[in-house]
């Protein structure tokens, strides 16, 4: 994995510089979300036998325990507490303790009803749920840390309590507060950030329809119903971010200071972007990176899903492993309908994430509650008992965990492919009216990246200020918002021999969601010696082809037929309609490498051909040379490299690969069988 040139702060900071934090289970971590505070003592007793004969040696503790802690304002009782951490350090099972501050208990809001966060209607949320609160409100800030105090102070030294997990899924429900405290926060940001009113009504062009402002004073959160300014959209939800943020930071301070070396972090919900908060600019922030995937059972493509959320930690983590915090081990409760996974799909997903880079195989949860909102959630142990077909599923991972436990600590072997992603442009995109109105960012990454996942090949999805020299292809899919600095690592990384693929709509606007004036992609355009004058979006049930045979869906654009001192050449060009006969693919030398401009939407098979000449024109092989279906992701280690190819097609599969099968002990030379639906993790010969 390549160093960070450029944060987002600008600092330079070197990857192996990062993250000296202690991983919490000497393997990989195995268990998930434990809440015996909602069950009797003799379940506890029978959890922990059924852990054990499970391999669990890890579970998060207490993410709902506030009102155990703190039954009453001002009163705590950690007896609970003391006895569970007790109980597992007994029976070797290590604890993500958390704050309980995503749990907020009901004296709280009897006495403090102004915490609860305000919708973009200014309504409260009613006390309940989770999350009820503003990230701007001092008053509950100050509950927070005082319970997350006592509890540090309380737990600091015990020996059970490996990892610190602040909150949970920060954002989940209170990541847009429209509450008079967040509106006064947010005119202090706004006023910090651009000094001067001038300088606010110029960055967000207030002067469209006369909305310009005359003070601060008059600029407030984006409520209601009405086309706000998307300047002022955008920065709103950096702000939002930015706020989250500040909290997660109080409360780690405080554990830093209690119970210093024990690694912190919270759960991240990185699936499709853009998040609800900032989580490329919040991963620094965490010891170690930790991420919340949930599949959709209906979804034919959920495990390339899952590789997208896998490729896309990896970035955040910098290369380093991650932790899989949460996934399901079959049906979740919240879709319109909700599906258990097939036959062997628990093994294949969990396995996925950890041939992705996670070093854990963590699940919500341990144990399936027979009340509340999420009663019908599933869990490693289900309604039905230790004799389900789930349960045993989960002994036999746990074992097969085992079975991998050298695999701690490899990485990732280095992709040679990355594919740039940041939020704040999938938050410029959905602010303000657009050619296509539901445009969904990252709908173009994940097409490219489902593509090479087909080829199996390896894509790092990283931050736009991430030094690219270490990569040979990279994908700008839909960058709708860049800076002209990330926009310029792009264009050093082509002319020093690298290939770039960007595509519609990139670098449309800049960082304050203004448009870059004199044809489209704007922050691209030189590089690419193109020029776009107008967008041409398809409906649905329109189509053009190509004069190579390939179909535009959705998006097409008229570009200007490049001049010879453009130096594009024109490798494809519009058959029909009002575009026929000008460029829709193009391609500019410069320096030592080649930048493509793909200003059309194309079909799955016309995607997968130009990716197809972009691996083959920078020699890029797959990770190995697998069978339709097979997933194959290389992790590497000090002493050995590890091939973890799993078949999610409902055919036998091959793969060619010598080594010993972690799972089995089969040896193998030159190919491997992979049975339907199975996974095959082999410790490679001659490598490392
Ligand atoms: C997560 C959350 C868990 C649980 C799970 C299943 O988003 O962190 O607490 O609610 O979803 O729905």
């Amino acid at each position: 994995m390549s160093e960070v040139a450029q944060s987002p702060d600008d600092e330079r900071v070197a990857a192996s510089s990062r993250r000296s934090a202690p991983w919490p289970t000497e393997s990989l971590s195995f268990g998930g979300d434990y809440s015996p505070e909602q069950w009797p003592w003799e379940v506890v007793l029978e959890d922990l036998a059924l852990m054990r004969e499970a391999g669990v040696n890890l579970v998060t503790l207490g993410v709902f325990s506030w009102a155990v802690h703190e039954p009453r304002e001002g009163v705590f009782d950690f007896t609970w507490l003391d006895r569970m951490l007790d109980l597992l350090h007994e029976n070797g099972i290590a604890v993500d303790l958390a704050t309980p501050t995503a749990a907020v208990p009901m004296w709280l809001h009897r006495l403090h009803p102004e915490i609860l966060p305000q919708d973009r209607h200014r309504h409260p949320l009613a006390p309940g749920g989770r999350l009820g609160w503003c990230p701007s409100s001092p008053v509950f800030r100050g509950y927070a840390l005082r319970i997350v105090e006592r509890l540090a102070e309380h737990v600091a030294g015990h020996p059970a309590v490996r990892m610190w997990h602040v909150s949970n899924e920060l954002g989940g429900g209170n990541a847009r507060c429209h509450c008079p405290v967040s509106n006064a926060r947010f005119r202090e940001w706004v006023a910090a950030k651009y000094g001067t009113v001038d300088a606010l009504n110029a960055a967000w062009g207030m002067a469209f329809w006369g909305n310009t402002y005359s003070s601060f004073e008059e600029v407030t959160t984006p409520w209601g119903e009405t086309a706000h300014n998307p300047g002022q959209l955008l920065d709103y939800e950096r702000f939002s971010s930015d706020e989250l943020l500040d909290h997660y930071r109080a409360e780690k301070d405080v554990l830093r200071g209690l119970a210093p070396g024990v690694p912190v972090t919270t759960n991240f919900m990185v699936g499709l972007g853009p998040d609800v908060v900032d989580y490329t600019r919040w991963a620094d922030e965490m010891d170690i990176v930790a991420n919340d995937h949930y599949t959709f059972g209906p979804d034919p493509l959920r495990h390339q899903d899952l590789a997208f959320s896998g490729d896309r930690m990896r970035g955040l983590s910098r290369g380093e492993p991650w932790m899989l915090m949460e996934h399901a081990t079959g049906a979740s409760s919240w879709h319109r309908i909700n599906q258990p996974k097939a036959p062997g799909e628990l093994a294949r997903h969990a396995l996925a994430h950890v041939a992705r880079g996670s070093d854990s195989v963590m699940y919500f949860q341990w144990r399936a509650p027979r009340s509340g909102t999420e009663k019908f959630h599933s869990a490693m142990l289900p309604h039905s008992g230790p004799q389900s077909r789930v349960f045993r599923d989960v002994v036999d991972l746990g074992a097969h965990l085992d079975a991998l436990a050298e695999v701690r600590g490899s990485t990732v072997a280095s992709a040679e492919v990355a594919i740039l992603h940041d939020n704040e442009a999938g938050w410029a995109l959905k602010s303000g009216l657009k050619p296509i109105n539901d445009l969904r960012y990252a709908d173009t990454a994940r097409a490219v990246h489902n593509a090479l996942f087909a080829r199996a090949v390896t894509a790092d999805v990283v931050a736009p200020w991430t030094a690219l020299d270490a990569y040979r292809l990279v994908i700008v899919p839909g960058l709708f918002l860049v800076s002209d600095e990330n926009a310029r690592t792009v264009h050093d990384f082509v002319e020093a021999g690298g290939t770039v693929l960007v595509t519609w709509f990139s670098g449309i606007v800049d960082e304050v969601n203004t448009v870059r004036l004199g044809g489209y992609p704007g922050a691209f355009r030189s590089l690419l010696g193109v020029t776009s004058e107008e967008f041409s979006p398809l409906d649905a049930d329109q189509s053009l082809r190509l004069d190579n045979g390939w179909t535009v869906r959705r998006w097409a654009e008229r570009l200007r037929e490049p001049a010879p001192d453009d130096g594009a050449e024109v490798l494809a060009r519009h058959t029909e309609g009002a575009l026929a006969g000008g460029p829709a693919l193009t391609r500019r030398r410069v320096g030592a490498g080649a930048a493509y401009y793909l200003s059309v939407d194309l079909d799955p098979e016309s995607l997968g051909a130009l990716v197809d000449r972009l691996l083959e024109e920078k020699e890029i092989g797959p990770t190995a040379v697998v069978s339709r279906g097979v997933e194959a992701v290389r992790r590497v280690g000090d002493d050995a490299s590890y091939l973890f190819l799993i078949n999610h097609s409902e055919d036998d599969g091959r793969a060619e690969a010598s080594g010993v099968d972690l799972l089995t002990g089969a040896e193998h030379s030159g190919i491997v069988s992979i049975a339907a639906g199975g996974v095959v993790v082999i410790r490679e010969h001659g490598r490392s």
